[in-house]
Formats: C-alpha cells, structure tokens, sequence
C-alpha cells in the first residue's frame, strides 16, 4: 500500500500543476469569453505539447487509479469527517477525470471541435443537459479544494481549531471559485451565447 500512496502522492505533483492553471483559465472567463479564449490558448503551448500531454494523460489514470485502491483498502478503517470527506472528493474527482478526459478526447477527435470554452458551456446550455452539467461542473471544483484541503489539515500536527480553519477556508474557497466559473459559464456576468456549431452537438439550439 506504500507504494500505491507513493504513486498517487508524486502523480498529484503533476496533475497539481495542470489543474492549477486549468482553474485559473476558466477564471480568466470572468474578465470575458475572449480572456478565457487568449489565456487557454497560450497555456496550450505548453500543455497540448505531444510529450506533456502524454504525460500529463499518464499521471491523471494513475492518479484515479491509485485513488480508488486507496478509497478501497482504507474503506473500513476510515472513522472521522476529515478522512470521509478526503476519501468521498477523492472518489468524485477520479470518476469526474475519468469522464471529463474522455469527453475532451472524443470532442476532439470524433466530433472534430476545438474543446473550449464553448465546448464547456454548451451542456449547460442544452436543455435538460444543463441539470446533469451545473452539479457536475460545480462538485468537481468543490472536490478538487476539498480533497486538497483534507491533505493540508493532516499537516497541522493537532486536530482543533487551526486544522477545522484550514480545511473550513479550503471548503469556502471552492465553493467561490466553483460558482464563480459556472457563472461566467451559465452567461450570469455578461450576456454569452454558444456558438451553434457547439449547440448542434446536444441537438440544440435552431
Ligand atoms: C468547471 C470545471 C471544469 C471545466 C468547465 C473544464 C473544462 C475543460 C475543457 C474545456 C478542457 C479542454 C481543454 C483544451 O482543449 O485545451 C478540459 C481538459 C481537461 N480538464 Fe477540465 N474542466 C473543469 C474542471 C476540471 C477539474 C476539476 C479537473 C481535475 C481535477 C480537470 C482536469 C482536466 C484534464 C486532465 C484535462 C485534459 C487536458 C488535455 O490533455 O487536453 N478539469 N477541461
């Protein structure tokens, strides 16, 4: 089991840093569609790179991997709400990835578009898609914060008020971030239409 936690620990390395950037690209999205746009295209260099993104592809299976035999193995020995929590993001988030790259890769591949902003949005601009995307979008973003925040807590040697403080900010920061990409998304901030070829892909729009 070290070496699975081994694993999943220097996988989140990687993966760490992509999210990091991948979050403050959808962002970006409250200063408008085309910061969004400009930022992701820049970080693209980097991240569509051949070699990265083998990589990158690479440490995301590990990381829900090694994920779920942790979740699995600790499922009975786990007591206390920090290490619930830890386990039930950390499960959200490997079958969020686990969907959420395929998606990317067919959007790329089988139906030809560029996966962007647009491509993001226009479930949750689909008719009823819209009740599956908003709590999908919004709990992965809360997962990710929630999940990082329980492995920071640990780090406060003591369980009391400094450790519930850490995890408590990690928890409101998610819930901030995640709403406010979805709301640029949803068109709240600012008056946002999907473009239709992105629309026509769930059968909506004229
Ligand atoms: C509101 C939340 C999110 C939205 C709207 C979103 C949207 C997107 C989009 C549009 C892409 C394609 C990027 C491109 O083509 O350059 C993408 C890729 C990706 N996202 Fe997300 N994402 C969200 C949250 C997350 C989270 C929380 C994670 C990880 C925990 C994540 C992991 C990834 C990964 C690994 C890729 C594949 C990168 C690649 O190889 O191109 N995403 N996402």
């Amino acid at each position: 089991m070290k070496a699975v936690r081994r694993v999943h620990r220097a996988g989140a390395v990687v993966v760490a840093a992509f999210v990091t950037v991948h979050v403050i690209n959808h962002l970006a999205a409250l200063g408008g569609v085309a910061a969004h746009l400009r930022f992701m295209e820049a970080a693209r260099l980097v991240y569509r790179h051949s070699a990265v993104e083998a990589v990158l592809l690479l440490c995301v299976t590990l990381q829900a991997a090694t994920g779920l035999v942790l979740a699995y193995k600790g499922w009975t020995r786990r007591t206390g709400f920090t290490a619930t929590l830890q386990a039930a993001s950390g499960l959200y988030l490997a079958l969020f990835l686990l969907i959420h790259v395929a998606a990317v890769l067919a959007g790329r591949v089988l139906l030809d578009l560029d996966t962007n902003f647009h491509y993001a949005a226009a479930g949750l601009h689909a008719g009823a898609a819209r009740y599956f995307f908003a709590p999908y979008y919004f709990l992965a973003v809360l997962a990710l914060f929630a999940h990082l925040g329980c492995a920071l807590s640990w780090r406060v040697p003591r369980a009391g008020p400094a450790r519930a403080l850490v995890l408590g900010t990690a928890l409101a920061g998610g819930v901030a971030v995640s709403g406010l990409i979805l709301a640029a998304m949803l068109g709240v901030l600012y008056p946002y239409q999907v473009p239709q070829a992105y629309l026509a892909t769930w059968g909506a729009g004229q």
